[in-house]
């Protein structure tokens, strides 16, 4: 595998793909403009400040369970980005590092450093604002003391080392790269890498409100394509359904409207038929699932 190949995503925003993605993500509202504050802050301090005075990295880390809309609110970070910039453009670069890591024995420090300071600078040459998007990525910058044994701990040290030095290199080198990291296991971080974050974001589980609001956007999607699902997301009863669903993440609580659909025949072949009753049971039993799935976990 070529380093080229780790680059999943590299497009130039404003994407219409990409419209719905910071809206559709439910968080209060101050977090999604903290992340959007540091990566125009970042893109605009370094050059005029010396690093060693800033300390700006141009580097965010969004931490959260799983299915909390940490890769869909880094994507939609670069659409809002390109609205708001006054050139109107800013680029999307999506890394997979669980390709890097598996990189062969020995060689992944190599291929880091390849692809982060080789590569990726020769990508985005134009020095258009660029959003980097490293998914997951307690893959690459894990903890070194809880190196997992089923890597070479000495190839994961090194390939640490690696992302750390690159981030140090390229936010004197590059600055109009604004790195957008995500984990849903922060206990497996490099301390140094945190430390160099401009911003972590913890973006938890939706409460009960967000939930309300969650299943009030999705029926109304719903609605867009049934006329008549949509009726639903005014009903009184919502707010009951959205509190027996708290503990669920926002994938799940999106999924809940196809579970509840799928629970009837009827139902399956004519969702319109779609009730209040239906989406009640539905989520009791996902609420259910999902703590018998955490009790599992616990064990
Ligand atoms: N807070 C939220 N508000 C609304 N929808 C949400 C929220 N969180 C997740 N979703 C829904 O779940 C989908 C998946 O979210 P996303 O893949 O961004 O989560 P993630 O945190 O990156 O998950 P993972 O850790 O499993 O990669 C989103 O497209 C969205 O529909
Ligand atoms: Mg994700």
């Amino acid at each position: 595998m070529t380093v080229a190949e780790h680059i999943a995503v590299n497009i130039v925003m404003p994407d219409r793909a990409y419209a719905a993605h910071w809206d559709a993500i439910v968080v209060p509202p101050e977090r999604k403009e903290r992340l959007l504050h540091h990566a125009l802050l970042a893109w605009g301090v370094r050059g005029k400040i010396a690093f060693e005075m800033s300390a700006v990295h141009g580097l965010a880390v969004l931490l959260g369970p799983p299915g909390t809309g940490k890769t869909t609110l880094a994507r939609g970070l670069a659409y809002t980005a390109s609205q708001v910039l006054q050139a109107r453009r800013c680029r999307l670069v999506e890394i997979h590092p669980h390709g890097l890591m598996s990189a062969e024995h020995g060689q992944t420090q190599q291929a880091v450093s390849e692809l982060l300071l080789q590569h990726l600078p020769e990508l985005t040459e134009d020095s258009m604002p660029t959003i980097v998007l490293l998914d997951e990525v307690e893959s690459m910058a894990v903890a070194r003391s809880a190196a997992s044994l089923s890597a070479n701990p000495v190839d994961v040290h090194r390939a640490t080392d690696a992302v750390l030095t690159a981030l140090d290199d390229l936010t004197r080198r590059a600055p109009h790269l604004f790195f957008v990291v995500t984990s849903n296991y922060p206990e497996g971080l490099d301390a140094a890498f945190l430390s160099r974050a401009d911003v972590v974001l913890d973006i938890g589980l939706p409460d009960a409100e967000a939930l309300h609001r969650i299943l009030v956007d999705t029926l109304r999607a719903w609605g867009a394509a049934y006329p008549g699902i949509e009726r639903l997301a005014d009903d009184a009863s919502l707010a009951t359904t959205a509190r027996a669903l708290q503990g669920v993440d926002g994938r799940q609580a999106r999924k809940l409207v196809p579970q509840a659909i799928a629970g009837r025949l009827e139902c399956a072949l004519a969702p319109a038929t779609l009730t209040a009753a239906d989406l009640l049971g539905a989520a009791s039993a996902l609420a259910r699932t999902q703590k018998e799935v955490r009790a599992l976990h616990a064990h």
